[in-house]
């Protein structure tokens, strides 16, 4: 009699279980932030089930301070989805049929506060039934900087380090040389997978190019370290060299554009003379002859500007005008590639060289 009893009772459940069913597994989503969370959640109906169908999403927020909220829902055949002003905007089924039995939604765009417990509920009279998805956002590693700390020198201690300025725990770090044999020096290889690694007595042969990778589940970023280990001796060769080379170029670039100018106005000067349309302009006067002498050609609008406008304007020609004439003097193959920026040139003298050809220029149109 027990027996049948529980023969019974197990054909009452059995029932139950054959009517509507979530079929996707309950499972824990991770997504980066900004990306799209797919929650999937896909049922089955059984012929018993002939209520109308409701389908409801609910968020337990992990900030335990809320409850639970329901963020979309499908009844009578509409779609409602502006109960939770933190998903607005974000929340989609994905099924334009939802009553084929896909109730997966999209969350877009993610941010952390969207991290909880979503629960798919789906009613078909008398069938119910609900599931549970986990969403974790992590936020990719990024804006990673590698950087030397200490001195490079023969003998030395110092670090290498590894920075990324955001990125979400746990992240994994890894070092690499990827200049000469590309062989990590061996007495590094305990930290190439640490944010720092702890140089002892560096020698040359430490020197190379090396990059670190940060990982982490969503993501990745890397940046790049280029090491030159030198004799304490010869930094301040190097640095020397580096002036003296500087210098050389600079004064071959003065020169340069000194000829340049100066053919340039050869040939005006012979152009004016022989239309002879030279306008009688008369030169500048010596008291305002220092800001009229960094401006150039632009003189003929100094007319209108009373001498405390003129100050400031002869000021941002000052840093202007070089630069510009620089610039114009792409024919010489000597200026080094962004390594010496115009405002540094005329810093570092070029300006003096240029005066003369300005003032002279000025007096002659
Ligand atoms: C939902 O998001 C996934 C990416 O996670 C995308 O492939 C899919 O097209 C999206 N579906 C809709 C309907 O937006
Ligand atoms: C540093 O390395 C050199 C050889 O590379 C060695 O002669 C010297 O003893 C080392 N110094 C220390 C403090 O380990």
């Amino acid at each position: 009699m027990a027996l049948l009893l529980r023969f019974v009772l197990l054909c009452g459940v059995a029932d139950f279980t054959r009517s509507l069913s979530i079929t996707t597994p309950e499972q824990t989503i991770e997504k980066a932030k900004g990306e799209t969370a797919y929650l999937p959640c896909k049922f089955t109906l059984s012929p018993e089930d002939q209520g109308p169908l409701d389908i409801e999403w609910l968020l337990s927020p992990s900030d335990n301070q809320k409850v639970d909220q329901v963020i979309i829902l499908y009844s009578g055949d509409k779609i409602y989805d502006n109960y939770y002003q933190d998903l607005k905007g974000r929340v989609h089924f994905t099924s334009s049929d939802l009553k084929s039995g896909d109730a997966s939604i999209n969350v877009t765009n993610l941010q952390l506060s969207d991290i909880g417990t979503y629960q798919c509920k789906v009613k078909k009279a008398p069938g119910v039934a609900n599931k549970k998805f986990l969403l974790t956002v992590l936020v990719k590693p990024s804006g990673t900087r590698c950087f030397i700390d200490g001195s490079e020198e023969i003998g030395n201690d110092f670090k290498l380090k590894c920075e990324p300025k955001e990125g979400s725990l746990p992240l994994r770090y890894e070092w690499q040389k990827l200049s000469d044999s590309q062989k990590m020096p061996t007495s590094w290889l305990a930290e190439m997978t640490s944010p720092v690694i702890s140089v002892k007595n560096a020698t040359s042969e430490y020197s190379g190019t090396y990059s670190c990778t940060v990982k982490n589940r969503v993501g990745s970023d890397k940046c790049l370290l280029r090491l030159d280990v030198v004799p304490p001796s010869n930094r301040a060769g190097t640095i020397a060299g580096a002036v003296i080379g500087i210098l050389l170029a600079l004064v071959l670039i003065s020169l340069i554009v000194f000829c340049c100018r100066k053919k340039r106005r050869e040939e005006k000067y012979e152009k004016e003379v022989h239309h002879d349309i030279r306008e009688d302009v008369p030169p500048p006067k010596s008291r305002t002859s220092t800001a009229r002498s960094y401006i150039g050609s632009n003189h003929s609008s100094l007319g209108s500007m009373s001498p405390s406008n003129m100050e400031g304007y002869s000021k941002t020609q000052y840093n202007q005008v070089p630069s510009e004439d620089f610039e114009r003097a792409p024919q010489s193959p000597t200026l080094p590639p962004a390594k010496v920026a115009a405002p540094n040139l005329s810093r570092m003298g070029a300006v003096p060289v240029m005066i003369p050809a300005q003032s002279k220029d000025g007096s002659i149109v």
